[in-house]
């Protein structure tokens, strides 16, 4: 399939996914799994798109959730409400009632005042709410700091130390129904370590809460495995799991329902953004190759200073191959919109390049900024390639202003 000629069907920047490494992605998980009783939730803040969700739909994954519009996203791809998970510490009452009626499978509850808040809403609609606790396990997952959640200092879960407490609370109120124990300690995880360490100490607690006589019926990992984009080498799903089963067994836990969340390691690979140069621009102290794709497309670098490798599609007449070092900059004006910096490139107005590592959380992270639409996105399977979102018109975008006063 070449890239080229879908940029010139569809226009730049212009998202491409491959649903086959999608699918093998996700084969990866499922033989790490082989012959347990487990459940892959497709964490779909990765790229929510609905040809994406689609995929992962009709491959009998379930999806992790942190939205009442993920939901209705999962909803509208015909997912099964039963293997949605909901997580996120700041659940609306609203979105607590809307996931309570399509009857998700559990909520990840993150907070003590937020298992009083579901009980309320459960009760209230005489329903009981499945959940399992999010734990803070403290513990380094050596990732960025913007994307490390299991420490101490992030926001997210219920300290380790608190959580028994918090299961004796949850088991005695009426509208909840204490299904599981969570976790998840970060994303762009590289080393199995992490994982290991976060394993025992959900173990241990489980040990502790069902001592107490509270039931764990499921044991959620969440989701933060690593992928590629500069030579990383993360483990691959299946070698995790082998080694976190091995855990698992050792200590009598082998035969627990297991549920997972993996975003990032399921599609990030699985795109590229395809955008044109528009201009180079030879400085004193840089030179700059300005592109037609910016960080409203493509927000890591900006964000995280992360890593993207990009590639000219387009091989230079004559096969000179004199290149110049370029920072790599979109069209938005902020110094901090750069996509890559001190890029060895041949590259003249007009050439293409792949941006790759763009299946995750681009554009699920994808903006207005500057009034600029967002890309479109097409989808990729064997010969065929889908439109699976057409660029977002200026239309699209002041559809929902109001402008007038009074
Ligand atoms: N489960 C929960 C509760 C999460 O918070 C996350 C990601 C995941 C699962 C999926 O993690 P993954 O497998 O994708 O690493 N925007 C950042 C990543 C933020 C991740 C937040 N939570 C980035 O572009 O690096």
């Amino acid at each position: 399939m070449s890239l080229a000629a879908l940029a010139r069907e569809h226009g730049t920047p212009l998202f491409v996914y491959s649903k086959q490494w999608m699918l093998d992605a996700l084969g990866a998980y499922q033989r790490g799994f082989d012959g347990r009783d487990a459940l892959i939730c497709y964490a779909m803040k990765a790229n929510s798109s609905l040809g994406v969700l689609r995929v992962f739909a009709e491959a009998g994954c379930g999806f992790d959730i942190v939205s009442g519009g993920e939901l209705s996203r999962a909803l509208a791809v015909g997912a099964d409400p039963a293997r949605i998970i909901f997580s996120g510490v700041g659940k609306t009452r609203a979105e607590m009632k809307q996931a309570l009626d399509a009857g998700i499978g559990c909520f990840n509850v993150e907070s003590e005042a937020e298992l009083d808040v579901l009980n309320e809403v459960a009760s209230t609609s005489n329903q009981r709410a499945r959940i399992s606790i999010r734990i803070n396990p403290n513990v380094d997952p050596k990732t960025h700091p913007y994307i490390s959640t299991g420490l101490k200092g992030n926001k997210f879960g219920i300290a380790h130390d608190r959580a028994l407490h918090a299961y004796r609370h949850a088991a005695k109120l009426p509208g909840l129904d204490v299904v599981g124990i969570d976790c998840h300690i970060g994303s762009q995880i590289t080393e199995m370590s992490p994982y290991l360490d976060a394993c025992e100490r959900i173990l241990d607690l489980v040990e502790a809460i069902e001592a107490a006589g509270v039931p764990i019926r499921h044991l959620d990992f969440g989701g933060g495995l690593g992928i590629d984009y500069n030579g990383e080498v993360p483990p691959a799903a299946d070698a995790l799991w082998k080694q976190l089963l091995a855990r698992l067994d050792a200590r009598g836990f082998g035969n627990r329902k297991l549920i997972i969340e993996p975003g990032r390691s399921l599609v990030g690979n699985a795109g590229v953004c395809v955008t044109e140069v528009l201009y180079v621009k030879p400085g004193e102290d840089k030179n700059f190759c300005i592109i037609d794709a910016a960080m409203n497309d493509l927000p890591r670098p900006a964000m995280y200073q992360a890593f993207q490798n990009i590639v000219p599609l387009q091989m230079r007449s004559g096969g000179s191959d004199e290149r110049t070092i370029y920072d790599v900059v979109g069209p938005i004006c902020e110094s901090g919109d750069w996509i890559g910096r001190d890029r060895s490139l041949n590259v003249e107005a007009g050439d293409l390049l792949a941006v790759l590592s763009s299946g995750a959380y681009c554009m699920s992270m994808s903006s207005n900024y500057n009034t600029r639409g967002r890309a479109a996105e097409v989808m990729v399977s064997g010969a065929r390639a889908t439109l699976i979102r057409r660029r977002e018109t200026l239309e699209d975008q002041l559809r929902s202003e109001l402008p007038r006063e009074g």
